[in-house]
């Protein structure tokens, strides 16, 4: 399974990479706003760059199909590692799967967003979506399960062997993450601070300092006792010091 950064932080996506646990990056016109990122050619040009040859997924800005379909063009163009996402839906409940449709045809990966229910990914997966984005957090609060729409789309991808994959996001706690894991999620992308608290544990974190203290008293008990440590693990030994005692 992938792991993405759903941010568009350049000091946390630098990070994530250098741990060596991020496969990719998404955005949305929301998350660009709040990343302070008003010029989104050189925004998404920036990260795309970081990101070498993982995916960056950059949203189009227009409830128009033609307009979707040409700024999909022009984002393609922006980057070789860049799939545009394009809404499921617009705002007046049109399906953009024509959008999706050309685009994948002349070649453009794309990620189908803003999907809420099996349905609406399963045919965003016909009309060739690289990607199907499941949006947890907003399933779960319309009252439905979104754990259970993952399974269920995964389980019909791999049934009829289709090569969309599920993204889930919309992420909201860390238990969100587990759960899209174990539903059979493809890539789940997560806000950095959710990494982050996935990554702490006040258990954890205790027990590295009681490992920490006993072995720093046992290197001053051997101190006292005129003893050192070998690097290289030979044990310890007395020091020449104390030997010519
Ligand atoms: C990612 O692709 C989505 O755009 C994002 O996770 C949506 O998250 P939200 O529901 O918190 O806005």
């Amino acid at each position: 399974m992938e792991i993405f950064a759903d941010t568009a932080d350049l000091k946390e996506i630098r990070s994530w990479l250098d741990f060596g646990v991020i496969d990719g990056v998404t955005t949305n016109p929301s998350i660009m706003l709040a990343g302070g990122v008003y010029d989104l050619r050189v925004g998404a040009q920036e990260i795309a760059k970081i990101l070498g040859d993982k995916p960056l997924c950059v949203e189009v800005v227009s409830d128009d199909s033609d307009e979707m379909h040409r700024q999909a063009v022009e984002m393609a163009g922006w980057a070789p590692n860049i799939a545009v996402k394009i809404p499921i839906i617009t705002t007046l409940g049109e399906p953009c799967l024509g959008v999706i449709s050309r685009l994948t045809h002349a070649g453009i990966k794309v990620n189908a967003t803003a999907c809420m229910s099996f349905n609406q990914a399963m045919l965003a997966a016909k009309a060739g979506a690289t990607y199907v984005s499941l949006f947890a957090g907003r399933i779960s609060d319309e009252g439905a399960d979104a754990a259970e729409t993952v399974r269920r789309t995964a389980n019909w991808l791999k049934t009829w062997d289709m090569p969309t994959k599920i993204v889930v996001g919309s992420i909201r706690e860390t238990v969100n993450v587990q759960d899209a894991a174990l539903a059979g999620a493809h890539v789940v992308t997560v806000p950095p601070k959710f990494l982050r608290q996935m990554i702490d544990h006040k258990y954890s974190r205790f027990t590295v300092a009681q490992f920490l203290a006993d072995g720093q008293s046992a290197a001053k008990r051997m101190g006292a006792l005129g003893l050192s440590l070998e690097a290289n693990g030979g044990g310890a030994k007395k020091s020449a010091a104390s030997r010519n005692k």
